[in-house]
C-alpha cells in the first residue's frame, strides 16, 4: 500500500511557537500525529499586549525544542516527511522570519519540498482537520488580527464579503479586558465574566450595524466602554460590563452574518450552503451558539474547527502544507516573508478613519 503523505506544518507568525505533524487518510480528514504549541503569555502580559522583538527571541530560543517535541511526539521518523509547511505571512516580520527561515532550512537538510503558507489560509482550513468539507464555503474569520467574511472558492481562491474597517474582534475583546483589569490576552476571561453578569444593565453602540454590507467596526464599542470603566466600582459592575459586550458583539454578528448569508447565496446558486467560524475568537461558546442558531433559521451548515485548534497553531499549517502538497504547489527557497499577505488581493484595502458607508 502506498504511504500517506506526512506534512510538517511550522508557525511563528505572532506569539505562538507551533510544530505540528500531520498525515493524510483515506477518511479525507488526516491525522494529527503530533500538534505542540508553546504560547508567549508570560513574557508579553506585563506590556498589555505583544512586543515584537521580545516574541521573535522567544521563537529562537524555542523552535529546536518544539520541533524535537513534535517529532518524538509523532512516532515518524525524518525521513517519512514528505514536505515542510511553513507561516510565510501575514503576521510581525521579526517572528515570521524565524519559522520560515527554519522551515525553509529543514526541508532542504531532508531533501524535501518546501511550502509557504498564508497563516490566514491555515485558520480558513482548520476546520478540515476534523470533517470532510468540500469547496466553496462561507467563512467568518476572527482572531486577534482579524475579522473578515470570506466566501472560500477553493485553495487559495477567496473572495472578501466584508472586513472590519477598524479593530479585529480578537481586539476588541482584549481592549475591553485591559480596561476591566484582566491581564492580555483577556478574550476568553470575558467570555467567563460575562457569565456572572446581567447583559441588560449597560448600553453599548453597534457601529455601522445598519449599513456598509457585512463591514464591521468595533472601534466605537472601545470608547465606550472606557467610559463606562471610568464610572464603574464594583466587581459586579465589571461582570456586567462584560456581559453587556458579550451580548452586543453576538448581536452585532448575527446581524452582519445575515448579509454575509445573502451576499454567499448570491454567488454559488445551487450548492450546499455551508457556514464556518474559525479564529481564536470562534473559541467564544456565547457566539459559536448564537451563529449555529442563525445557521439553521437559515438553512446553513455549520462545521466548526475544534475549540483546540481555533486559536493559533501548526497543524492548521500543516493541512494547508498537504493540499498545496496534492497539487505539487511547491515553493522555491525565495519565497520571501510577506507580513501583509492578503487572502483575496483583489479587496481593497478599508482599514483606517474616515471611512464613509
Ligand atoms: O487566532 P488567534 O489565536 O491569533 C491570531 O491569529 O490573532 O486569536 C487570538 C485572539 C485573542 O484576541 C484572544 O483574546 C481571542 O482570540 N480569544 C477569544 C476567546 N479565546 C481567544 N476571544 C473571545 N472569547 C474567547 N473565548
Ligand atoms: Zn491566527
Amino acid at each position: 500500500m502506498k504511504k500517506k503523505a506526512v506534512i510538517m506544518g511550522i508557525e511563528s507568525s505572532c506569539d505562538e511557537t507551533a510544530v505540528s505533524i500531520i498525515q493524510d487518510n483515506e477518511s479525507g480528514i488526516p491525522k494529527i500525529l503530533s500538534n505542540i504549541i508553546s504560547s508567549q503569555f508570560d513574557i508579553h502580559k506585563e506590556f498589555g499586549g505583544i512586543v515584537p522583538e521580545l516574541a521573535a527571541r522567544s521563537h529562537i530560543e524555542k523552535i529546536d525544542l518544539i520541533t524535537n517535541k513534535a517529532l518524538k511526539e509523532s512516532g515518524i521518523k525524518l525521513n517519512d516527511i514528505d514536505a515542510v509547511a511553513a507561516t510565510a505571512g501575514p503576521g510581525l516580520i521579526v517572528c515570521l522570519s524565524v519559522g520560515l527561515n527554519f522551515g525553509k532550512a529543514f526541508a532542504i537538510s531532508l531533501g524535501k519540498p518546501f511550502i509557504g503558507v498564508n497563516h490566514l489560509e491555515g485558520h480558513a482550513l482548520s476546520p478540515k482537520l476534523n470533517s470532510k468539507i468540500e469547496y466553496p464555503y462561507l467563512l467568518l474569520l476572527i482572531s486577534g488580527g482579524h475579522t473578515q467574511y470570506l466566501n472560500v472558492k477553493g485553495l487559495g481562491k477567496y473572495e472578501r464579503l466584508g472586513t472590519t474597517i477598524d479593530d479585529a474582534l480578537g481586539e476588541a475583546f482584549d481592549k475591553t479586558a485591559k480596561l476591566l483589569g484582566i491581564e492580555f490576552p483577556g478574550g476568553p476571561k470575558i467570555e467567563e465574566f460575562a457569565k456572572k453578569g446581567n447583559p441588560e444593565k449597560f448600553k453599548l453602540p453597534k457601529p455601522i450595524i445598519n449599513r456598509g454590507g457585512c463591514n464591521l467596526s468595533f472601534a466605537g464599542l472601545k470608547t465606550a466602554v472606557l467610559r463606562i470603566t471610568k464610572k464603574i466600582k464594583s466587581q459586579q459592575d465589571k461582570f456586567d460590563l462584560a456581559a453587556s459586550f458579550q451580548k452586543t458583539i453576538e448581536e452585532i454578528l448575527k446581524e452582519k452574518t445575515k448579509i454575509a448569508f445573502n451576499l454567499f447565496k448570491q454567488n454559488n446558486k445551487s450548492k450546499k450552503n455551508i457556514f464556518i467560524i474559525a479564529g481564536g475568537v470562534a473559541a467564544n461558546k456565547g457566539i459559536r451558539k448564537n451563529l449555529v442558531e442563525l445557521s439553521k433559521e437559515n438553512k446553513f451548515e455549520n462545521v466548526f474547527p475544534d475549540i483546540n485548534l481555533c486559536g493559533d497553531n501548526a497543524a492548521m499549517i500543516a493541512m494547508v502544507g498537504l493540499e498545496k502538497y496534492k497539487l505539487k504547489n511547491f515553493d522555491t527557497l525565495e519565497i520571501p516573508v510577506n507580513p501583509r499577505w492578503s487572502l483575496d488581493k483583489d479587496a481593497l484595502f478599508l482599514k483606517g478613519s474616515g471611512l464613509k458607508f
